[in-house]
């Protein structure tokens, strides 16, 4: 996928108008290029029919890149400028295209995406696209059939017309018009108290706007409102309507909030809704506990960085017995460093301690040939900095993290793609850009915290943003990565598509991630590689073998719950393959602030969807890669990167991923094997509304009666016989651990 972004300003707001014409079935498509294809008198009878709304990897195109067509033939009718208020412009919605489009309606070009220099290979995939034409324009047909031909152009990874909003409709001023709910987040008071304000704003020059906005609260359970609040607004674009919810809710869980404005002029509705979030996680106790994994992989002889990650009240002060010849502990940071020289299992005994006890833990060292033993928990710059990444940037995230989330585990600190310089320098060694004025003090900087640093780059001429990648100069490179401190690296296919044959077979796949792991093997660090190429040549067969210590299995992830569940529910076919040092990687978390480029947005995934997106990842001993501003961290983010027993879920050290045991309509349940002989298990709803079923133990192998921890809660739920009656929420889960007579 191309990556060029400009900043993305996306309100959720959906207008509802009566005069759109749906335009999401019909469409006809072809892989290929030509120019006839624009035509309306083109015969397209023999194309094949394809869904919008999901990429064509999805349809029967697994793997194709490059040129294809879409059709379709569709009647406009001249009612729809009659009804509007404004009478001034047909607008074509065609939702997201990944990666460039060109648009043709009867066979005459209307516009093009193509991001900054309108080459429609280095297209935006990430925007919705918008096509204007006044009422007046000669190709548009009134009350006749149209049709509407978009050339795209994909790279490489997913393709095609594959999300977004559909139709088209006559601009209107309640266009102008949005429901902000990205200024603020929710804020938690006792008792279910929560408040968050909502801004009514518009964009139009020219237009005042009068209204109602309607607001209210549901139960998705029992559907029963919770709230019902309706406000006359004013506002213009120099003059947002503020509105603050406040609401005091029934229980801690599940509730949407509605939000419809109906404007005076036309009586169109705008509406958005969001999910309340609520917070499950209990806060630390202020008595120490150790968390983290209970084992740790080294190479002989490569510096040693790990920090002791502990809850409790600060200060706090550290022990650790049994340290094996070359590593000491500052007692007072935690941080263990140093070298090992010899090879072998060494059993570390952790403890920490502050005025209101000592907590400990055991440590297996394990001095061997692996290392990432347990799946990665840290954070990517990609999805919110997207290409605007810098050193300032990835400092403040380190600082965060190791304020807010490193006392529960978490640890690498990874820069994407947007930090190399045009040019390598004289010497033939990759430099980075002037956003990046001193890795090697970044890197200083991030270690002294006890964190690590990671770097992005591809085996190709140039990175996925265009950037320079490492091609045939793989050992330099790894080599300068080594010099500047770094810890891991993502090798993102990208440009290779170009170096490799046409139809790439295993052996190609395979030759650029060997390159890249031999020259790695010569540098004195444990660098933790994880293979960037969206799964081509079903990469989890094979990524242990080439020495990828994860390997992603699918495209790019976005914030929509399409996205995330599309790919985290697909995860049964590689999971086999899961293993310590090993991990398939279903791509980095959508949670929180997020937007791929300098502006951001909340993450459109609900809180229920969050949690499904935690819990699975979780399951499948996926690698935790966050991808939010974490300066923005709020209460409800926090505390879904902050459950210890859910982080011990991904970090048990069996390093198995869970299996989808049973599957019906739309309940799924995955079911992980855990090192202590118990099981982790998820219940997903992924339909859109709330339900209740009974899960049978007997249909998910379970024995005849366990008790069941609920993890997000951390607190049993209590002991069942043969089903359990589980209730949950729209896209929501269940996650608990059983404990069981049968298993010990
Ligand atoms: C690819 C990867 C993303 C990101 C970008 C950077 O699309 O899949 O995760 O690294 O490239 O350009």
């Amino acid at each position: 996928m191309q990556k060029l972004f400009t900043a993305l300003l996306l309100l959720f707001a959906v207008s509802v108008s009566a005069q759109d014409i749906v335009i999401t079935e019909g469409w006809k498509f072809k892989t290929g290029d030509s120019i006839i294809w624009a035509s309306k008198s083109y015969n397209d009878s023999g194309w094949s029919p394809i869904k919008i709304g999901a990429n064509w990897e999805r349809q029967g195109y697994k793997g194709y890149d490059g040129f294809a067509w879409y059709r379709l033939h569709v009647v406009i009718p001249s009612s729809i400028k009659e009804k509007s208020f404004l009478k001034e412009k047909l607008k074509i919605d065609l939702g997201k295209i990944d990666d460039g489009d060109e648009v043709y309606l009867n066979g005459s070009f209307i516009g093009r995406n193509g991001g900054k220099n309108m080459d429609i290979k280095k297209g935006i995939y990430n925007t919705q696209r918008e096509y204007m034409l006044p009422l007046s324009d000669f190709r548009i047909l009134w009350d006749k059939e149209n049709v509407i031909a978009v050339r795209v152009y994909d790279g490489n990874g997913d393709g095609g017309m594959y999300e977004g909003k559909y139709g088209i409709s006559v601009m209107d001023v309640t266009d102008y018009v949005s429901i902000n709910t990205n200024e603020d987040n929710f804020h938690f008071g006792n008792n279910n108290q929560v408040s968050k304000k909502i801004l009514l704003q518009s964009t139009s020059d020219k237009y005042d706007f009068n209204g109602k906005l309607r607001v209210t609260i549901t139960d998705p359970f029992t559907n029963a409102v919770v709230l019902k609040q309706t406000i006359g607004v004013d506002f213009a674009k120099d003059r947002p309507f503020e509105y603050t919810l406040k609401a005091h809710l029934p229980e801690s869980k599940s509730y949407v909030a509605n939000y419809d404005f109906e404007e005076d002029r036309t009586k169109k509705l705008i509406t958005a809704s969001e999910g309340i979030p609520y917070v499950l996680t209990p806060l630390p106790a202020p008595s120490p506990k150790i968390n983290g994994a209970n084992i740790y992989g080294v190479r002989p002889n490569a510096p040693f960085l790990y920090r002791i990650a502990a809850t409790g009240e600060k200060p706090l002060t550290y022990e650790a017995i049994g340290l094996p010849k070359g590593l000491e502990l500052d007692k007072q940071t935690g941080i263990i460093t140093g070298a090992i020289a010899v090879k072998g299992n060494y059993k570390v005994k952790l403890s920490a301690k502050n005025k209101l006890g000592t907590a400990s833990k055991n440590l297996n060292i394990i001095c061997g040939d692996q290392i990432a033993l347990t799946p990665a928990l840290g954070w990517n710059s990609w999805n919110c900095w997207g290409l605007s990444v810098s050193d300032e940037k990835v400092r403040a995230s380190a600082k965060q993290m190791y304020e807010k989330l490193a006392d529960h585990g978490w640890s690498y600190i990874n820069i994407d793609d947007g930090w190399e310089a045009p040019q390598r320098a004289a010497s033939g060694e990759i430099v980075p850009n002037n956003k990046f004025p001193d890795m090697k003090g970044l890197s200083d900087y991030v270690h002294s915290l006890g964190l690590k640093l990671g770097i992005y780059s591809s085996p190709g001429p140039l990175t996925c943003g265009g950037y320079l990648g490492s091609y045939q100069h793989e050992e330099l490179d790894a080599k300068t990565y080594g010099n500047w401190g770094i810890d891991y690296l993502k090798y993102d296919w990208c440009s290779y598509g170009n170096i490799a044959p046409a139809k790439p077979s295993l052996d190609d796949y395979r030759k650029p991630y060997i390159v890249m792991r031999e020259a790695l093997n010569k540098v004195n660090r444990d660098i933790l590689f994880s293979f960037c190429q969206y799964g081509m040549g079903d990469v989890w067969k094979w990524g242990a073998e080439v020495g990828g210590n994860s390997w992603r299995t699918t495209g790019d992830i976005n914030d929509s719950w399409g996205s995330m569940s599309e790919i985290g529910f697909s995860q049964d076919v590689p999971a086999p393959y899961a293993q310590p040092g090993h991990f398939n990687d279903p791509d980095m978390l959508v949670l929180g602030k997020v937007g791929w480029g300098p502006s951001l947005h909340n993450t459109k995934l609900t809180p229920d969807e969050q949690y499904t997106h935690i819990s699975l990842w979780s399951l499948l001993s996926a690698p935790l890669l966050i991808g939010c501003d974490m300066s923005q961290l709020d209460d409800f983010t926090l505390g879904l990167l902050t459950n210890d027993e859910v982080l011990a879920i991904d970090q048990d050290v069996l390093g198995k991923s869970a299996r989808k045991v049973y599957e019906k309509e739309k309940i799924q349940v995955w079911v992980k094997e855990l090192q202590d002989g118990n099981k982790a298990i998820g219940i997903f709803n992924l339909d859109d509304k709330a339900t209740q079923t009974t899960i049978r133990f007997s249909d998910i192998k379970l024995p005849a009666q366990v008790l069941l921890r609920d993890l997000w809660r951390q607190q049993n739920v209590g002991t069942f016989k043969n089903s359990y009656p589980a209730a949950i929420p729209a896209h929501g889960v269940l996650l608990f651990k059983t404990h069981s007579v049968a298993y010990r």
